[in-house]
């Protein structure tokens, strides 16, 4: 094994490692609104769910790499509220193209492919494209470490979950048939397509 010593290692450094071994991460595609109710989509792939009571999701924007708080983590922390929208292969070169550096005055509803559907609770817009949404509550943010790369762990209550109809069986959300996406390291990206699945029943205690 090579061992690597991440003591005054650069971030990017890491970065291009420890990218290429948390895989596959889903892709949050957060929707927000600044103060002054410009829109701002931006995707996060440093995502989970964390808990369900109260029904708990968490991601991280890092720091740029000049140390800039980013506009999403702006945008939260002045409003409180967000929308998740979930990333399928068809919307993926449109989430791709919002993680460009948009000029914070620049709706960026505009700028992508995307169409706004007004929220029913929470004041961003979710994406109509997007086959499941979840609009979302700042419940705290912690920041880990500081400067460029450091962490911001947006921690976020789910107050409503949309699904598209379509994609529904039984009542719960068919996964596989909404041929969502994931990210790797460098520019990979995986799909989550049915034969990729296999199942494996819980063990039962005795
Ligand atoms: C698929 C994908 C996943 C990304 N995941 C993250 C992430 O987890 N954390 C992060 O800080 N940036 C991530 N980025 C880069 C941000 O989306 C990018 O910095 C974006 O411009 C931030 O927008 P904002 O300044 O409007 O918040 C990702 C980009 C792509 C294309």
């Amino acid at each position: 094994m090579t061992e690597f010593s991440v003591k005054g290692m650069p971030p990017r450094e890491i970065y291009q490692i420890l990218t290429r071994l948390v895989v596959p991460r889903p892709i949050a595609f957060v929707s927000s609104l600044s103060k002054d109710g410009v829109g701002n989509l931006a995707p996060f792939s440093f995502f989970t769910m964390g808990g369900l009571n109260p029904p708990s999701l968490a991601f991280c924007p890092v720091n740029t790499r000049e140390g800039r708080v980013k506009d999403t983590v702006q945008n939260i922390e002045a409003t409180g509220e967000y929308v998740v929208n979930l990333v399928t292969r068809q919307m993926a070169e449109a989430v791709n193209e919002s993680s460009r550096a948009f000029d914070p005055g620049i709706d960026e509803f505009d700028q992508i492919n995307c169409t706004r559907v007004q929220s029913s609770i929470v004041k961003p817009p979710r994406v109509a494209e997007s086959p499941a949404a979840m609009e979302c509550r700042l419940f705290e943010i912690f920041r880990h470490g500081e400067g460029p790369l450091a962490s911001n762990y947006i921690v976020g209550e789910v107050l409503a979950i949309h699904i598209d109809e379509t994609f529904l069986e039984g009542g719960l959300p068919d996964t596989a048939a909404m041929d969502l996406v994931g990210r790797l390291g460098g520019d990979d990206y995986v799909r989550l397509s049915p034969d990729a699945l296999f199942q494996l029943a819980r063990p039962k205690e005795d």
